[in-house]
């Protein structure tokens, strides 16, 4: 039996977790629940999963939660709620996803302690890539990928030695502004920008997927886990999100991934890992008819995923001050206060500004955090009606 704490349980992943938890109550069991501001949405999943230990973003929503519940459980609030939720001594499972870099010091402190870390908050692998693989080797735990295209590639390089491998290259569905001219993709609004054609997700990766920094964190993301330079790692668009990612080896050959693009399936391959059993998603159906596209993604349309592998080339700090950036551009946006092409304008502001110092810890990575999001504030607040 595996015992969870999900983090970020209100969410689309969270949420997830739970129908995957729901299929396999063999299997699974929740120990702890971890949410940010939906307290009504946190209140039902306290009442039906019963965790030992929960924590909500506020101390006020705390104080709520205790005074809805007959027995409260163990309760915390902010982020050391979500550090004690990773920490609880019942839990071997910690299923990462709260959205952006609000979820790095969990993931962290989950990793140092030797859990599982089923890890979809990409921010914290982009953020803190190399001080997540020094706490993974102390903890002596397991780092799995929750990221279809991540899930995908960590089963098609299972066991593979790593000189036959030529490079790894994610999928990506282009977002809603695949075919769009760039004058249209400029002038795109909040509704178009949330309106993925494949995949039902959380507003922030939502947008970074029309934008396709999404990809561009990705490929961040896929080179921390795999220990791969930036040459190593491509992106093809694929409408279809049917493959998820491929791998090419040195005889110049290819293996790709096939399944539904359902969440539930990566997620479950990190929660019950290295079984393989029916869950919640059917089988693949091929007695449909099926076309499948594959094409070469559009820098010039789609600038940010080319100052993502800038910033993975130039290393250190850059991917922390591109990721912060980003968090605070696409919330910009989210609020009506700059428009969808100011984001990529912020963020490649951003790089130019800040320097990118070596990231030595975690503090260094926090304070590099922290100045982009002032520098881009700044510039959000300037630009911005
Ligand atoms: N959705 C997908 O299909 C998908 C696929 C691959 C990877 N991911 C990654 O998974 C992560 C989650 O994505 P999502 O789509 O599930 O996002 P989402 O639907 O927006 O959910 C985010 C979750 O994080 C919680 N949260 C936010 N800030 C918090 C804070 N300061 N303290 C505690 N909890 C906080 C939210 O709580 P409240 O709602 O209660 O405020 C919610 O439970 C992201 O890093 C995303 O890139 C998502």
């Amino acid at each position: 039996m595996r015992r969870l704490a999900i983090l970020g349980s209100t969410g689309s992943i969270g949420t997830s977790t739970l129908d995957v938890v729901a299929a396999h109550p063999e299997a699974l069991s929740v120990v702890a629940l971890a949410a940010g501001r939906n307290r009504d949405l946190f209140l039902e999943q306290v009442r039906r999963w019963k965790p030992a230990c929960v924590s909500l973003a506020s101390k006020e929503d705390a104080d709520w939660l205790r005074s809805q519940l007959d027995r409260a459980p163990e309760l915390h609030w902010g982020s050391e709620g979500l550090k004690a939720c990773a920490l609880h001594g019942d839990v071997d499972t910690v299923m990462a996803s709260v959205v952006g870099a609000a979820g790095l010091e969990s993931t962290e402190a989950a990793l140092r302690a030797g859990r599982r870390v089923c890890v979809a908050n990409k921010e914290s692998l982009v953020v803190g890539g190399a001080l997540m693989r020094r706490a993974l080797e102390a903890g002596g735990g397991e780092l799995l990928p929750v990221d279809s295209e991540h899930a995908a590639l960590h089963q098609l390089l299972a066991d593979r030695p790593p000189e036959s491998i030529a490079e790894v290259r994610l999928t990506a569905s282009g977002g809603p502004f695949r075919e769009w001219p760039l004058a249209r993709i400029q002038a795109a609004t909040r509704e178009e920008a949330l309106n993925h054609p494949t995949w039902k997700m959380g507003p922030k990766i939502t947008v970074d997927s029309a934008t396709l920094m999404n990809k561009g964190l990705e490929v961040i993301e896929a080179s921390v886990l795999f220990g791969l330079g930036p040459d190593r790692v491509g992106v093809t668009v694929h409408a279809q999100s049917q493959v998820h990612a491929m791998v090419g080896f040195t005889d110049g050959t290819y293996q790709l991934q096939v399944c539904a693009n359902d969440m539930k399936l990566p997620i479950q391959y990190c929660l019950l890992h290295p079984q393989k059993v029916a869950g919640p998603v059917p089988a693949y159906d091929w007695t449909q008819a099926r076309a499948w596209t594959f094409e070469a993604p559009d820098l010039q349309r789609f600038p940010l995923l080319g100052l993502a592998y800038a910033a993975l080339r130039a290393g250190g700090t850059a991917p922390a001050l591109l990721n912060a950036a980003n968090e605070v551009a696409v919330a910009g946006f989210l609020q009506g206060r700059v428009g969808f092409w100011d984001i990529q304008a912020c963020v490649s502001e951003a790089l130019q500004a800040l320097p990118s110092e070596p990231a030595r810890d975690l503090s260094q990575v926090l304070d590099a955090d922290r100045a982009a999001r002032r520098h881009a504030e700044g510039w959000v607040a300037a630009r911005g009606h």
